[in-house]
């Protein structure tokens, strides 16, 4: 057995966990500062909840929110100066995949005082970080269990990710009662999210044991209740929210052992030109991605479907159903992509059968199809 697992975030669930983690809070200091998109941090109650344990343990705080979809590297590096401004011992994220990933970004810009922005791209020195505690709201991102945060370098307008030592929470509260408030529409494009983690990973020639264990903890999960959601068009349950949500962590943690493929790569490009949201964009390659696994690991996609219980054409009509992405794409603009990445891209490596630039090609254009 090969086996390479590292994962050092602590993780506490269940329904009062930040209710009853205050001396988890505690243990990190007196000052904090809460990074948060706006919404969903508030209508979730989650946030309600952390100011509660603050006030309760005598622990004082600020709260930066500025932190948009896909966030940008520069409101990282402001929310960093806000940390050092106020001294703060520790960062608490709260929300979904933008402000949790930006949370990571914030405690390493608040340690590194001479950092600009490019540098926290520049990885060959693992930086200090603050500690950083996050609240997951929504079901898809798994930046609670990963050492990566995606942001946009907005120098370029481009998704790029960070990872390593630095970027892992110190503790993650998990409770899938801040995921109750969100609307159909996001339910759909994180749990898509989580989805295309989990079958990216499923079929990545660094799948380890471990890493199909918790993939196979995650599938039925979230493919179950995205097939609800595709038949009657509603949201899900209180048990439909469980198993989403905790589907979404053991999707985070084999994606942390196995990365991602090409999908999340070219998926960065319908996010950043098309406006289309990250699971979706990632999703919209699924199709694609089961035909390479059909051609260089049909072994897997056999297991894969038998655990989900389904075939092939009524696992792509589900996933297509919820995507609901037809793009044309010019040839010219194909080729301007092209030349955006070489062969040796590591997410092109990490997928069924290698990936190369002419495979690019193939990818986009099976979007209008
Ligand atoms: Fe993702």
């Amino acid at each position: 057995m090969n086996m390479d697992f590292y994962m050092p975030a602590r993780l506490v669930s269940g329904e009062l966990c930040v209710k009853t983690g205050g001396n988890i809070f505690k243990s990190y200091g007196s000052k904090c500062l809460i990074v948060t998109g706006g919404r969903s941090a508030k209508i979730s109650g989650a946030l309600h909840a952390v100011l509660s344990v603050l006030s309760e343990k005598d622990i004082s705080y600020s709260i930066y929110s500025e932190i948009a979809e896909n966030p940008t590297v520069t409101s990282c590096r402001i929310g960093g100066e806000k940390a050092r401004e106020q001294n703060a011992d520790f960062i608490i994220g709260i929300g979904g995949g933008s402000p949790l990933d930006a949370a990571k970004a914030v405690a390493i810009f608040a340690a590194n005082k001479e950092f600009r922005n490019e540098d926290i791209y520049k990885r060959s020195i693992p930086a200090k970080a603050l500690p950083v505690l996050l609240i997951g709201t929504t079901s898809g991102t798994g930046s609670e269990v990963t050492g990566v945060s995606v942001l946009t370098d907005d120098a370029v307008n481009m998704k790029k990710s960070i990872s390593g030592e630095d970027c892992y929470a110190n503790v993650a509260f998990l409770n899938p009662r801040f995921t109750d408030t969100m609307p159909l529409t996001v339910t759909i494009s994180t749990g898509l999210d989580a989805l295309s983690h989990t079958v990216e990973g499923w079929f990545s020639p660094k799948r380890s044991d471990i890493a199909k264990s918790f993939g196979t903890l995650a599938l039925g999960q979230i493919f179950g209740q995205l097939t609800d959601i595709y038949k009657y068009d509603k949201l899900p349950n209180k048990k439909g929210r469980d198993a989403l949500f905790y589907g979404s962590i053991y999707s985070g943690l084999s994606l942390n052992i196995t990365g991602a493929s090409f999908a999340h790569t070219l998926g960065y490009v319908l996010t950043e030109d098309f406006g289309i949201s990250h699971g979706r964009a990632c999703t919209a390659f699924m199709p694609f991605l089961i035909k390479r696994a059909g051609e260089f690991c049909k072994n897997r996609l056999d297991e894969m479907l038998n655990i989900l219980g389904t075939d092939e054409d009524s696992f792509l009509e589900i996933v297509k159903g919820l995507t609901n992405i037809r793009l044309n794409i010019s040839a010219e603009e194909i080729e301007k992509y092209c030349e955006r990445w070489d062969n040796k891209n590591k997410n092109f490596i990490n997928s069924p059968g290698g990936f190369t630039v002419s495979d690019v090609r193939l990818a986009l254009k099976s979007l209008s199809e």
